[in-house]
């Protein structure tokens, strides 16, 4: 008798126990069986200033004023943000590759939480984010064949930013790479339900986010928080560019390139260190085949996904679109006048 009271009790509060575990965050996401904690993991985390650059605001605004400045590339009329322009995801839409008059020989990579890698340039030759930006500012000024020249107006600057007027290479670098390690895009409707706004998304999306952690295997490389796990991988892309292999020599490392980050992507077309990928849905029916090129140590593998599947992986990519960080042009100092 005792027994199948008990039986009803269970029976009467199972359904207000779920009930109430259905509107908590912490539940599982729907049907899909995605855990809170998994989800968790995609969180962007504050960024990290090294102890040799910390953050201050006197420096980013010289940072911001210098990456705008055409004078700082040598030939007075290539700013950082003319090919990282940040209308379009601090990347250029021309891919740099088609420009008339090209300077760099691969697509121009977006700027966005470049804070989190952890290697630079698609090949990484950049160990750290000043290394990379003194190592292209050289680069750029040998292939303009010009050496900068600053207005003395900028002395005030350096000296609000560094205590010192003296305009040096180490300071340009040190005020720009603070700047960049601003550019951070974690408001996109992917962030949202990650920190538990559950409508953030569509349920279309959310299979795709199933699929890009699983069947699809996207997350092997793009991994938590920032969508790269800052690696070198051969995708059997159709390129000649020898990539890592440039770095170590090792011939292993031939084709292999740094796993680009995917926050804002949809802003960021072409896609790929060669800028051969016109669109997102190019890029999955890409990954869709294995690659372009077979063997020859590409990485992938075919994926068999349907159409509709693409299409979730498409919609979940795009729900990796926040706001982006708007941004006033700032106003530069004036020339120096004889
Ligand atoms: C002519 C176009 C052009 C200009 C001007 C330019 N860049 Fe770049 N930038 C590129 C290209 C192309 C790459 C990729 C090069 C590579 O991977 O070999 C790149 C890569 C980078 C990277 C590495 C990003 C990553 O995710 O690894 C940073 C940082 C960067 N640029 C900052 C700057 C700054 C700062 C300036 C101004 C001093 C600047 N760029 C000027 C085209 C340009
Ligand atoms: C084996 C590692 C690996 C896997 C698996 C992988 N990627 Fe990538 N991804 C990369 C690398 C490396 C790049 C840069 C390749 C290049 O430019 O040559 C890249 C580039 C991209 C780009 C272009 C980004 C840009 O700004 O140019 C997108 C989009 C992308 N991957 C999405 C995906 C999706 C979606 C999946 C799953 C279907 C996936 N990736 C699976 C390593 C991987």
């Amino acid at each position: 008798m005792e027994k199948s009271v008990n039986h009803i009790c269970i029976w009467l509060t199972l359904p207000v126990i779920l009930l109430s575990f259905s509107s908590l965050p912490s539940a599982t996401e729907n049907s899909l069986g995605i855990s809170n904690k998994s989800l968790k993991a995609w969180l962007l985390p504050e960024v990290s200033y090294p102890k040799y650059n910390p953050y201050q605001k006197a420096v980013e605004n010289l940072g911001k004023q210098l990456f705008f400045d055409p004078r700082l590339t040598g030939d007075r009329t290539l700013s950082c943000a003319a090919c990282h322009y940040p209308g379009t995801g601090w990347s250029d839409p021309l891919s740099n590759k088609n420009r008339e008059g090209q300077v760099m020989d691969r697509n121009t990579p977006a700027l966005i939480n470049t804070a989190f890698q952890k290697r630079f340039f698609w090949d990484g030759r950049g160990i750290t984010l000043e290394n990379a930006i003194s190592a292209h500012l050289q680069e750029l000024s040998i292939k303009m064949a010009n050496v900068p020249v600053l207005p003395s107006a900028y002395r005030q600057k350096f000296w609000q930013a560094f205590g010192s007027p003296e305009i040096t290479s180490g300071n340009i670098v040190k005020a720009i790479a603070n700047f960049l390690r601003t550019i951070i895009v974690n408001d996109s409707p992917f962030d949202r339900w990650v920190s538990g706004d559950r409508s953030a998304i569509s349920q279309s999306a959310r299979k795709g986010f199933l699929l890009f952690t699983g069947k699809a295997k996207c997350v092997e490389c793009h991994s938590a928080p920032n969508f790269s796990d800052s690696k070198f991988h051969n995708t059997g892309i159709n390129s000649l560019d020898p990539g890592h292999f440039d770095v170590t020599g090792n011939p292993e490392d031939r084709n292999r390139f740094r796993t680009a980050s995917l926050r804002q992507a949809s802003r960021t077309p072409p896609y790929m260190h060669n800028g051969s990928k016109n669109s997102l849905m190019s890029v999955i029916e890409f990954y869709n085949h294995g690659g372009d090129r077979h063997g020859a140590g590409n990485e992938l593998s075919l994926l068999n996904l349907s159409e509709q599947e693409e299409q979730d992986l498409l919609d979940f990519l795009m729900s990796l679109t926040g706001r982006g960080t708007s941004i006033a042009v700032p106003q530069l100092p004036l020339n120096d006048f004889p």
